[in-house]
């Protein structure tokens, strides 16, 4: 999607499809005032009350703004970011169902929306083109489309072109925040296509060439560790997960540290399931093909890194991917078996479907003993019981820090991927004590989540900047209907938040 912001007048910008947005108190105040301008009959305003997100596809608007179509489009109070962004998901979702290739939006009031919000007109233009790239998202390239004509088209059509036009005062700001938004965008694209495809499609190896295109392309470094360099580092947490597989594991490190003085050391974990059975200790058939989503924090993982690489942010950013699948076989580990990790702790597998937790403890050790970072966050799909605490729309944060804790919830306030902090009481400990190994993988029954980050804190070494953010519910929403449902990049843009307020 090519991003256009124009000082340009909005009459002879000749798109396919032209976005006004409102607010409510805007048109119950003076709706007249502003529709009529546009040759729009207030009548619509019957129907349309500008809730946020809110669309209504209007015609035979006036011919000086020579459009097909003008849409309005609602910001609610027209206060908060969280309902430009809606507005702005809508417009994406709109423009796809109407499939008009060049679409434009008046932000002639951009300036005293972004003073309502209490937002720079950087932001509003930065989330405005991110909110629309997500809402036009559609994973369709494994769709043949033999059996459906009508279907080959739509997916030719995609906005070629966003047009952003704003008063020439604020033209720069909005510029640059376009394209911020462009970048924070397409790497969100990137993570949920990582994530729609399916374990025939995404390996451990695809993870790993995903991450060294992306390198290649922006200009970081990557390394991968393939299975004799993995065993060779001992990372027994990552090869008894990989066990019961035909296919190789990998480790990639990828490394973007920008000319001159940076900022901090980050280090991102994310975890790389491309697909979980469970092991033997096998997951119910039902919904298991959502088990293809288990490698999103891989995904929010290298779309963040390309992210910081692409902004040119002034940090050292590493991230570390372990991947594998995680199957049953007759080589597969089984539950009661006791694994050496790489940092030498032992752990017993009360259960072989706690694996995302075996693989990240490697991870997480190694990113500390290697890079000193000042920060460590890993992002994982980790448990159900998350989602069974906090639903699909918010991720569950754990940090023994509070500093790093608030930053991160502001930081998901801002990026619109909400999380909520649980605790990490060392009474949780009892849970996942073992008789025969330092650690059990399995807490039992109660605090699901929490006894997972509790078993991954064993692992930082005592590091005192860490936080774990379990994203298992909303990295993949499951069948609803809705077009754009599956992977969402969730962690993207939190994590790139958080960079930028590092920076
Ligand atoms: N990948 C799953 C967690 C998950 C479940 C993510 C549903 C997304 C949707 C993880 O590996 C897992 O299986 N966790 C178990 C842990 C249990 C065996 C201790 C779980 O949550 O049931
Ligand atoms: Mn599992
Ligand atoms: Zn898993």
């Amino acid at each position: 999607m090519k991003i256009i912001v124009s000082k340009s007048d909005l009459q002879g910008i000749g798109a396919d499809l032209l976005v006004l947005p409102c607010s409510s108190a805007g048109l119950q105040h003076e709706g007249e005032k502003v529709l009529s301008p546009f040759g729009i009959n207030p009548q619509v305003l019957k129907s349309f009350k500008a809730e946020a997100g809110e669309a209504v596809v209007v015609y035979g608007g006036s011919q000086e703004y020579s459009s097909a179509r003008m849409m309005l489009v609602g910001t609610g109070e027209g206060k908060k970011l969280e309902d430009w962004r809606k507005a702005a998901i809508a417009i994406g979702a709109k423009a796809v169902e109407l499939k008009s290739e060049k679409v434009a939006v008046d932000c002639s009031g951009v300036e005293a929306l972004a003073s309502a919000m209490g937002q720079s007109v950087a932001t509003l233009a930065a989330t405005l083109v991110e909110g629309s790239v997500f809402g036009s998202y559609r994973f369709d390239r494994l769709k043949s489309d033999k059996l459906d004509k009508k279907n080959q088209d739509a997916k030719s059509k995609k906005i070629a072109e966003l047009v952003i036009v704003v008063p020439s005062g604020v033209f720069e700001e909005a510029e640059k925040g376009g394209m911020e938004g462009k970048i924070v965008g397409s790497c969100k694209k990137m993570a949920r296509d990582l994530v729609n495809l399916p374990g025939n499609y995404l390996n451990a190896e695809d993870i790993a060439k995903a991450a060294e295109e992306s390198g290649k392309k922006y200009g970081y470094d990557v390394k991968v560790f393939h299975k004799k360099e993995i065993e060779s580092l001992g990372m027994g947490g990552l090869l008894a997960v990989n066990k019961g597989s035909d296919q190789p594991p990998t480790f990639t490190v990828l490394e973007y540290k920008p000319k001159g003085k940076t900022k901090s050391v980050v280090a991102l974990v994310g975890k790389g399931v491309t697909f979980d059975s469970g092991g033997i200790s096998i997951k119910p058939s039902e919904n298991m093909g959502e088990m293809k989503s288990d490698m999103s924090g891989a995904a929010s993982v290298l779309g963040a890194v390309e992210a910081a690489a692409r902004l040119k942010l002034p940090l050292h950013v590493i991230g570390l991917i372990p991947a594998t699948d995680n199957m049953p076989s007759g080589t597969a580990q089984q539950p009661g078996d006791v694994i050496t990790t790489y940092s030498g702790i032992t752990v017993e597998v009360g259960n072989t479907d706690a694996e995302g937790r075996l693989i990240l403890a490697d991870a997480l050790t190694y990113g500390k003993e290697k890079y000193n970072p000042d920060v460590i966050v890993d992002v994982a799909t980790l448990t159900g019981a998350c989602i069974v605490a906090l639903g699909y729309a918010v991720a569950g944060l754990f940090s023994n820090n509070d500093k790093l804790a608030d930053e991160i919830f502001q930081a998901g306030e801002q990026s619109g991927e909400k999380v909520w902090r649980m605790p990490l009481w060392d009474l949780y400990d009892e849970q996942i004590k073992s008789d025969v190994a330092d650690v059990s993988n399995t807490g039992g029954r109660g605090a699901g989540s929490v006894t997972a980050a509790k078993f991954l804190e064993k692992f930082i070494d005592g590091h005192t900047n860490w936080a774990h953010i379990d994203i298992a519910g909303p990295s993949f929403i499951p069948k609803s209907g809705g077009k754009a449902n599956g992977g969402t990049g969730f962690g993207v843009g939190l994590l790139v938040e958080l960079l930028k307020k590092w920076s």
